[in-house]
């Protein structure tokens, strides 16, 4: 695996095997990668010729006062596990590579960023839009790789590749999960032994209101309510729990059959979020 930190290291190597006829599968993430980051990797490896990765920890995405100078930075070991998964390269820049001083334009994809979590976390949406089309442009990939377990930020980004006409394929993979049921992420460190008891419970709330939707005597508004309340008795502090069109993220209606729940809680100092995505059927 090379391991580059320019833009036009990255081109050059991309550019030599686009000339080859080699298509590109890319996984943008902002590093300290486990088991979920890795499984992208390996879907990459199945869409493509070539498996470009980044890590970058995107500055424009975080929101004053959240976690930009703590979030986990493990470069050596992620140079690793990419080795040892068989990705191609290692895009790995410094935020002077990426963003000029002066830099003036940014992307927002306007309706879909404001819900949900670019509600509690205003402008962050637009930190995601604006890296991944910069980071697209770089790569120039045949098909990028993103995981469901960010739910709304696939959204957001398909909603981008749709209407900027961008020649890229989106692929979602499914969340990969520890054996507790909680949902991989790298801001599973922050938690305490405690918490790290607690923290699956978000999921078990997904899966309460999963089957109460399948077995369909519930209206949603009470559905969510009674999950928000779950959450509250179990120690987190929960910003909200959805029962949404998977399609563009609207509220559901009990006619509605591609359904998403997103749930998003605090526990302590740390920001969980989740989903579940399903068919009801007819
Ligand atoms: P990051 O949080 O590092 O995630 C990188 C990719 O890994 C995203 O597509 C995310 O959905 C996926 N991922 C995270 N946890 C996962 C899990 N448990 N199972 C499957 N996939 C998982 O998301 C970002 O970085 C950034 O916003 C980024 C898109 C890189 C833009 O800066």
């Amino acid at each position: 695996m090379l391991t580059v930190n320019t833009v036009l290291e990255l081109q050059t190597a991309v550019k030599a095997w686009r000339l080859a006829g080699e298509s590109i599968a890319f996984v943008p993430t902002m590093g300290n990668l486990h088991a979920g980051h890795l499984q992208l990797v390996n879907v990459a490896k199945t869409k493509a010729d070539r498996a470009v990765v980044s890590i970058f920890v995107n500055p424009a995405q975080f929101g004053v006062g959240e976690d930009f100078d703590s979030y986990p930075r493990t470069e050596q070991e992620d140079q690793e596990k990419l080795e040892i998964t068989g990705a191609d390269i290692l895009f790995l820049p410094p935020i002077a590579e990426i963003y000029a001083p002066d830099a003036q334009t940014t992307v927002s994809v306007t309706d879909i960023s404001k819900l949900y979590c670019g509600a509690s976390r205003p402008g962050h949406f637009n930190g995601v839009a604006t890296i991944v089309c910069k980071l697209f442009n770089m790569v120039q990939p045949t098909v990028a790789v993103f995981g469901l377990k960010d739910f709304q930020q696939l959204t957001v980004i398909r909603t981008l590749v749709r209407d900027l006409n961008m020649p890229v394929q989106i692929v979602g993979v499914a969340t990969v999960r520890e054996t507790s049921g909680l949902a991989m992420s790298s801001r599973n460190g922050y938690l305490t032994i405690e918490e790290k008891t607690i923290a699956p419970l978000l999921y078990q709330s997904l899966i309460t209101a999963h089957d109460a939707i399948l077995a369909g005597n519930r209206p949603y508004p009470e559905i969510e309510r009674q999950a928000l309340r779950f959450l509250q008795q179990s120690g987190f502090q929960p910003d909200y729990f959805s029962v949404c069109r998977s399609s563009d993220l609207k509220k559901a209606g009990q006619e509605d059959t591609d359904l998403v729940l997103l749930a998003a809680a605090r526990l302590g100092k740390t920001r969980l979020i989740d989903n579940i995505c399903f068919w009801k059927g007819t």
